[in-house]
């Protein structure tokens, strides 16, 4: 165990943190003895990435609420500093100006303006009514692998779920999904280097949305499109923005939480029993799973504004802040011993894995149902699940996979 020394010399903290620390192997293997000391440290804790950017990384539950909250942390940092009088030379491109609309890129007034349309659509009513039609799905699935026998829980169970459940909501018609899906999977694994899956998604939602003009029906499209006649809508760029994000932004977290679900419960057995006795603990599973080992570790980079005091010390001005929600979950002052897995504890509601306040996830509830109702079918249709190689996580990013062969029950 590495030992926490700082001390105070003429004003400067010397302590023990390396410049790059957070993106080393040693920190990939162990994040969180990272961030415990970055919570001791009781400071930010300055880390360069690999581009060479500056993060103050913070880690305390209480610090990284106030920094979620915090006015003058956020995104536009352009709307803060000296604007640059140089002309741009070159326009932006499409896709560009397509990802600067994204919600999760906005501070208000523009977020305020766009959440409150888009939330008037995906209301948690509109999440209830597609229950039936996840479950559905799940247990198809289930259906699935368990004709294969042996199966990856990533590729053949969670993966195929939240894209058909986006594509259903959003209102895909079936005879487009192949096509939906294929752009979405070049999108979200940011393999579109030339920009030719995005347009091409651009043009079907363009399309898509003119056909909803026309002919509306009960889903996301229409419901967006149906505030036009109410006088403010989202633009062409926004309304094409919004459908990408809900795909990039409820893909892979989804697909982390149903196969870190199914690891953590098959690695603590009690625990996989507990559930298979009372499907109704999968909830409690999820949320476990969201706190322990959620899928966003640190939030996108925000940026102070100004000089400010943050978690025991200062952010210089126009810096970025790396809030880390992995620090925040495991954080002794709120969870009783953070680092054991333990579905039925009690403090679980102080997670904060969908963020807090401005940018808390629009889709938290949708992704809570579809963890959940997979979670369900799985315990009830595959009891003798088993783990068939060592996995002591699942890292989407790094080919992650969780092999898994249906044993006897
Ligand atoms: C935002 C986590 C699923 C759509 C966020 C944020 C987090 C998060 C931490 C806040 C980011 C920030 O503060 O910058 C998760 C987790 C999920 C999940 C753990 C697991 C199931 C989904 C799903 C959808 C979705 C299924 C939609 C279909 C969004 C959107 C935002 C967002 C649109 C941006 C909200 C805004 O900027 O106002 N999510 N998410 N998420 N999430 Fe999720």
């Amino acid at each position: 165990r590495r030992v926490i020394r700082f001390a105070r010399q003429g004003g400067t903290v010397i302590d023990d943190f390396g410049p790059t620390e957070l993106w080393e192997p040693a920190t990939r293997r162990d994040p969180h003895a990272f961030y415990a000391r970055v919570r001791a440290a009781g400071r930010p804790v300055p880390q360069y990435d690999p581009a060479g950017n500056r993060f103050w990384i913070v880690a305390r539950h209480a610090d990284v609420l106030e920094g979620l909250q915090h006015p003058e942390i956020g995104h536009e940092l352009h709307r803060h500093v000296e604007p640059d009088l140089s002309p741009s030379a070159y326009p932006p491109s499409e896709t560009e100006r397509i990802s600067s609309r994204q919600l999760i890129a906005l501070d208000p007034p523009d977020h305020t303006r766009l959440r409150r349309l888009v939330s008037t659509a995906f209301t948690a009513r509109t999440v209830a009514r597609l229950e039936d039609w996840i479950a559905g799905v799940a247990a198809e699935l289930v259906t699935h692998v368990r004709a294969l026998g042996r199966f990856d829980a990533v590729t053949d169970l969670a993966d195929p779920l939240p894209v058909n459940v986006i594509a259903q909501l959003v209102g895909v018609p079936d005879e487009d999904r192949a096509r939906f899906r294929d752009w979405s999977a070049t999108i979200v694994s940011a393999s579109d280097y030339d920009g030719a899956a995005t347009l091409a998604f651009a043009d079907y939602v363009d399309e898509l949305a003119a056909r909803r003009r026309a002919d509306p029906r009960d889903d996301l499209i229409s419901a967006l499109v149906a505030q036009e006649a109410q006088g403010d809508a989202l633009d062409r760029d926004e309304l094409v923005a919004m459908v990408q994000l809900l795909l990039i932004a409820g893909q892979e977290t989804t697909v982390d939480v149903i196969a870190n679900s199914l690891r953590l419960l098959l690695t603590h057995p009690e625990q996989w029993h507990d559930l298979l006795a009372d499907p109704a603990l999968a909830g409690a599973a999820v949320e476990e799973t969201l706190r322990f080992r959620g899928p966003v570790e640190i939030v996108p980079p925000r940026f102070a504004f100004r000089e400010l005091d943050l978690a025991g010390g200062t952010i210089p001005a126009f810096e970025r802040v790396g809030l880390s929600l992995w620090g925040a979950n495991r954080d002794p002052e709120v969870f009783s011993s953070p680092d054991m897995f333990d579905l039925h504890r009690a403090d679980v509601a102080g997670h904060i894995a969908f963020g807090y306040g401005t940018h808390f996830c629009l889709g938290a509830s949708l992704g809570r149902l579809e963890a959940r109702l997979m979670l369900e079918a799985v315990a009830r249709e595959l009891p003798g699940l088993e783990l068939t190689a060592e996995v002591d996580d699942v890292r989407l990013h790094h080919g992650g996979a969780l092999p898994l062969q249906i044993g006897r029950t």
